[in-house]
């Protein structure tokens, strides 16, 4: 990680001038101040969930967002060419759970057809992947994660309170019969909760030919949940590996690898000798314990239109309006380049910090 830049260079071009230091290729694209180029963003499509995750959203007394404050698809879809003609190639579709969203597969058609856009991926908890994921793969999805936080029946209903395991490992099947390949696993850990079952999960996905990434929990949407008491380490989360006899080895070319933020180790369980075979990759996503802001290449866009930089810091300016107002692609773009000076250096998740919005609100 690099060390803290002073918010006064925020002011080195003036907020209206496009920044060209860094042989940025273009006015308008998507450098920003720390000469981080931004090619990916992550659109929520909704705030709706049809899990209710404890780390996540409130048993109840959720407000939602009403329908015509939601982006539109004809937005979404305009939005996303304005954003390939600045640079952006890979688009990841998120929630809330984006497949609650009604007509999903129709957009994915319609953004899967912008020129130039190399990889449209989709984040989701996979309750309606049964019925969902090859009418998704032919419309033109690419990529797919899904979330799995825990193997077992019982602690699955616990933590989602509403989701039922068996329909995402029904989900799951499908996506891989679909076609779609290198599908990854996405478990958030949590001290007490799911963190005994690390070993299970990597098993699992072994077995199955997922990728598996651990996702350290962050500090958004906070109540009193998070802290030390369910907080816990990717650090730990290999102690609790090695532990039941796994062997991990660091794959030190990982951090280039898809330009995600995972840390890829390569692990073999119990019995299996490294020297017979490369492993099975797991990722850890160490957002708390060891941050990759230095090389953060993400920006998101909110449920209703607000572009957000970072995930510590609220975004201002709410691209649905600008829409709704009129303005045209070139303005629009140069609004996305202005605000990119709004993106911090990185959080301070690790010294306190904390957001208040929750992840569904945001877009995850
Ligand atoms: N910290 C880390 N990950 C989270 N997710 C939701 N809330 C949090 C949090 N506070 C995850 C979901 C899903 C992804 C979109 O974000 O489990 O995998
Ligand atoms: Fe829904 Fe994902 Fe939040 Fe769970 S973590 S409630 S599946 S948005």
């Amino acid at each position: 990680m690099s060390g803290t830049v002073p918010l006064g260079a925020l002011s080195l071009a003036g907020p209206h001038e496009p920044r060209r230091q860094g042989g940025a290729p273009s006015p308008f694209s998507l450098v920003d101040f720390q000469r981080r180029t931004v090619r990916y963003v992550r659109i929520s499509l909704t705030d709706r969930c049809n899990f209710r995750c404890t780390y996540c959203m409130p048993a109840e007394g959720v407000e939602v967002v009403q329908r015509p404050d939601l982006l539109r698809f004809e937005e979404i879809v305009r939005l996303v060419r304005v954003f390939v003609s600045m640079g952006i190639n890979r688009v990841r579709l998120t929630g809330g759970e984006p497949l609650t969203r009604r007509r999903v597969v129709d957009l994915i058609g319609q953004i899967a057809a912008i020129d130039g856009l190399e990889d449209l991926a989709m984040t989701t908890n996979g309750h309606l992947l049964p019925s969902l994921a090859a009418p998704l793969r032919a419309a033109g999805l690419t990529r797919l994660n899904v979330s799995l936080d825990t193997l077992d029946a019982d602690n699955f209903a616990r933590i989602t309170r509403q989701g039922d395991l068996s329909s995402v490992i029904a989900g799951l099947d499908a996506a891989k019969e679909a076609g779609f390949s290198d599908i990854k696993l996405n478990a958030v850990m949590l001290r007490g909760m799911n963190d005994a079952e690390a070993p299970d999960l990597l098993a699992y996905a072994r077995d199955s030919g997922f990728t598996l990434r651990f996702i350290e929990y962050m500090p958004i949407g906070t109540d009193d949940f998070w802290g030390p008491k369910s907080f816990i380490s990717g650090g730990e989360l290999r102690d609790i590996l090695l532990k039941a006899g796994w062997t991990l080895r660091l794959d030190e070319g990982s951090d280039a690898k898809g330009g995600g933020p995972a840390r890829y180790w390569a692990a073999w369980p119990r019995g299996v000798d490294p020297a017979s075979e490369p492993g099975t990759p797991v990722g850890f996503i160490t957002a708390v314990s060891d941050h990759f802001c230095a090389t953060c290449n993400r920006v998101r866009v909110s449920p209703v239109g607000i572009l957000r930089e970072c995930l510590s810091t609220p975004g201002a300016l709410s691209l649905r309006d600008a829409m709704r107002h009129g303005d045209d692609d070139a303005a629009l773009a140069a609004s996305i380049r202005d605000a990119l000076d709004g993106k911090v250096d990185g959080h301070r998740f690790e010294a306190g910090q904390q957001t208040f919005e929750s992840m569904v609100q945001i877009g995850g």
